[in-house]
């Protein structure tokens, strides 16, 4: 991948400013994030971690331009993305962000090459170059024999890889995952957390992944704790398990 840029160290990429959202409407109205104060800078490896339901994806799904906040402004390297209509969203997302989700939503008609030049294609990369640099993305997650492969004929991992394939193609200023290695096996998952680390160390990409598991989170720089919609801990890994881990025993007691 020598063709990636290397992004500017240190400078904000996004920041939340007194973020709330609710989810549905009338009586089921839920305030799912109640408050989110949050600078993420160029370069940083940011796990989002939390229970079930402590509104992890919807605080994803803001960062990645998917969603508009209820109040509260989001900044995308200095523009506010609360006002945009879906147009402008849309753009947001496809030139900056690249996103990871848990279930990947490949197209089942296109090959996983395919799949991969597709977000290229959207930003006016053109053909050769679109191919070129998807096989190089799908060598690298050791899928360059089964490029030409439609996603029915992958297995749930393979699709997986694919799909961070994608999220890699535009070379965005973030790359955001939910759960993006939840349903690989720890073999794989760790494949996908060594090119994570990689592309941070060589390319000081910005990387936010929600995960579940504490030994992924433990290989990032930095820990977001949310509990009920709100940041209970932020900081450098290691102090944030640390605190974690103080937390849990002190509860055991
Ligand atoms: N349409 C909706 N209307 C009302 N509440 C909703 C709606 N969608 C989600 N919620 C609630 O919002 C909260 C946050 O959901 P979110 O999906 O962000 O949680 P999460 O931290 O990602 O959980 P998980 O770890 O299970 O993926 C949850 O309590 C959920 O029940
Ligand atoms: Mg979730």
């Amino acid at each position: 991948m020598q063709t990636q840029r290397k992004h500017e160290k240190g400078r904000t990429v996004i920041e939340l400013r007194g973020v709330v959202k609710v989810l549905g409407e009338g009586e089921t109205a839920f305030e799912a994030l109640k408050g989110i104060d949050l600078r993420i800078t160029q370069g940083e490896f940011c796990a989002v971690v939390g229970p079930s339901g402590s509104g992890k994806s919807t605080l994803m799904y803001l960062l990645g331009a998917l969603d508009r906040p209820t109040r509260g402004e989001i900044l995308i390297e200095g523009a506010n993305i609360a006002g945009l209509d879906d147009r402008g969203l849309a753009q947001v997302r496809n030139s900056k962000l690249g996103f990871i989700f848990q279930f990947h939503y490949l197209m089942p008609e296109l090959t996983a090459l395919e799949n991969v030049m597709m977000p290229m294609f959207r930003a006016g990369t053109g053909l050769h170059e679109a191919s070129q640099r998807a096989d190089e993305l799908l060598s690298e997650l050791g899928l360059g024999e089964k490029a030409h492969r439609p996603p029915g004929r992958l297995s749930g991992g393979e699709q997986q890889r694919v799909a961070i394939a994608r999220a890699l193609a535009n070379q965005p200023l973030v790359v955001l995952g939910d759960e993006p290695t939840g349903n690989l096996d720890t073999q794989n998952a760790d494949k996908v957390f060594a090119i994570f680390e990689r592309l941070v160390k060589e390319q000081n990409q910005t990387i936010v992944v929600v995960t579940h598991d504490l030994d992924m989170a433990a290989r990032t720089q930095r820990i977001i704790r949310i509990v009920d919609g709100r940041i209970m801990d932020d900081g450098p890994t290691q102090e944030v398990l640390e605190r974690h881990k103080a937390q849990a025993m002190a509860r055991n007691d």
